[in-house]
């Protein structure tokens, strides 16, 4: 088993979820279709025709849910608040039967000695946003705020723990340049722009949870980031992965850390930022943490037909790839952590996500013996230590995720979960890796004691 030892006391052990790959329920108690509702609907947009419109079922059965973090034993849990079920046209009137649900869903975790961590926005733009042009258009940051404030106000008398936006490169780059996630757009001026917006929606975001919230909150940004690498030292592939590494990581580091958007991303890009008086502060505004979601590494190579950037990924070297073909390499975390810390002056780090998705196959008695994401946690894990032992402030853990659900544009084929869901029967199990993620936090746990 890892030594975790060198982890704080205090040291935050979670699970982590994401409104609309779990809750289904999309047209129940006043919510409004999302983005993703629609992309959902695109031939051919989502694997094996999928939708999120049952998921988990979460919506219904939070209850099971509840019970899985309780048999973890986790400190937290972070989830995320579908914005179409709050405001369900994105401004304006509030619908309370859908603040109700988290409103239990709060409780509930408290009652049971478990840590909310709210996100805001992962991914599930309201529609109506969308219509008016979505995060194309400045005002969707000023709804992002209102929207922020709404939920500050009913829930910030007990949640103290807020993410404002969940990896604004997938909404940006992956919703709006290659259009492989709502809202499916492909087009990079426009991709700029939005990611502009988006990170002046966090900025805007913290500002709003800071005036709502009764109690003060502790507020961050989730990045999702990834180490890059040159796949060879001709001069070429070298300026590829500054490039890469600007796109997939300094565009969001630099701005949120007061450093401005990186100039040569800009010219990279050839678009002008819809820059106003004051963005800069706004979006630089100080955070209490910076959220971390670790997948993979990129190993890149130059390719002049690649349009605008001129790189493309190639595959990494080491043996062991996901279900997804995501090459598995822990020290790739150890070193983002550290590059946070270093680099970047972070001063508190949480893991906001991590994880792999592997084909499970339940034995005959409903257990799942998943070895390889039990290696991968565990690999993991020790990268996280090895970052703590060399200073860096890190503090928490959340796996990804409590439980399989609905992979966007993959489906349900990918399984990430701790614990195992059947579909359609929502039945969960959980997993061996669950069951070795109790021992690893109860071992921790001890160590104190
Ligand atoms: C991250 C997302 C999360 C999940 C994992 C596998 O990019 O934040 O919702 O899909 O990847």
């Amino acid at each position: 088993m890892v030594e975790l030892s060198p982890l704080r006391q205090d040291f935050v052990w979670g699970t982590a979820t994401s409104a609309y790959q779990i809750e289904g329920a999309v047209d129940v108690d006043g919510r409004l279709p999302s983005i993703w509702d629609t992309f959902c609907r695109v031939p051919g947009a989502i694997d094996n025709g999928d939708t999120g419109d049952v998921a988990c079922d979460s919506y219904r059965c939070w209850p099971e849910d509840l019970e899985l973090l309780k048999q973890l034993g986790v400190d937290a849990y972070r989830f995320s608040i579908a914005w179409p079920r709050v405001i369900p046209t994105g401004s304006g009137a509030v619908n309370a039967p859908g603040l109700a649900y988290y409103d239990r869903v709060v409780d509930d975790l408290l009652a049971n000695g478990i840590k909310p961590f709210v996100t805001l926005y992962h991914w599930d733009l309201p529609q109506a946003l969308q219509e008016l042009g979505g995060w194309e258009n400045r005002d969707t940051a000023y709804r992002f705020a209102e929207y922020a404030a709404v939920v500050g106000a009913k829930l910030g008398d007990r949640v103290t723990d807020w993410a404002t936006l969940n990896e604004p490169l997938c909404s940006a780059w992956i919703g709006h340049w290659e259009g492989r996630m709502a809202p499916g757009i492909t087009d990079p001026a426009i991709a700029v722009r939005a990611s502009y917006h988006l990170m002046l929606a966090h900025g805007l975001g913290v500002a709003a949870l800071r005036a709502s919230a009764p109690k003060s909150p502790s507020v961050g940004l989730v990045v999702n980031l990834s180490g890059v690498e040159p796949v060879s030292t001709e001069p070429a592939d070298i300026r590829a992965a500054q490039v890469a590494d600007g796109h997939i990581n300094r565009w969001w580091l630099d701005p949120l850390f007061g450093r401005g958007f990186p100039a040569d991303m800009v010219d990279v890009y050839g678009v002008e930022l819809p820059e106003q008086p004051g963005d800069a502060e706004l979006i630089a505004a100080p955070t209490d943490f910076v959220g971390l979601n670790y997948y993979f590494r990129q190993i890149v190579k130059a390719d002049e037909s690649v349009p605008v950037l001129g790189f493309r990924q190639v595959p990494g070297p080491n043996p062991e790839h996901t279900m997804l073909d995501w090459e598995v390499h822990p020290a790739g975390l150890e070193e983002l952590i550290l590059r946070l810390t270093k680099e970047y002056g972070a001063e508190k780090i949480y893991v906001t996500e991590n994880g792999s998705a592997w084909v499970d196959q339940p034995d005959q008695d409903f257990n799942v013996h998943d070895t390889a994401r039990t290696a991968y946690l565990e690999g993991h894990l020790a990268a996280c230590v090895r970052a703590v032992e060399q200073g860096a402030p890190l503090a928490g853990y959340f796996a990804w995720s409590l439980l399989d659900n609905f992979e966007w544009a993959y489906g349900y084929a990918p399984r990430f979960g701790l614990a195992y869901v059947d579909y359609p029967s929502g039945e969960r199990v959980m997993k061996t890796s669950g069951k070795t993620y109790r021992e690893l936090i109860a071992s921790h746990r001890a160590v104190g004691v």
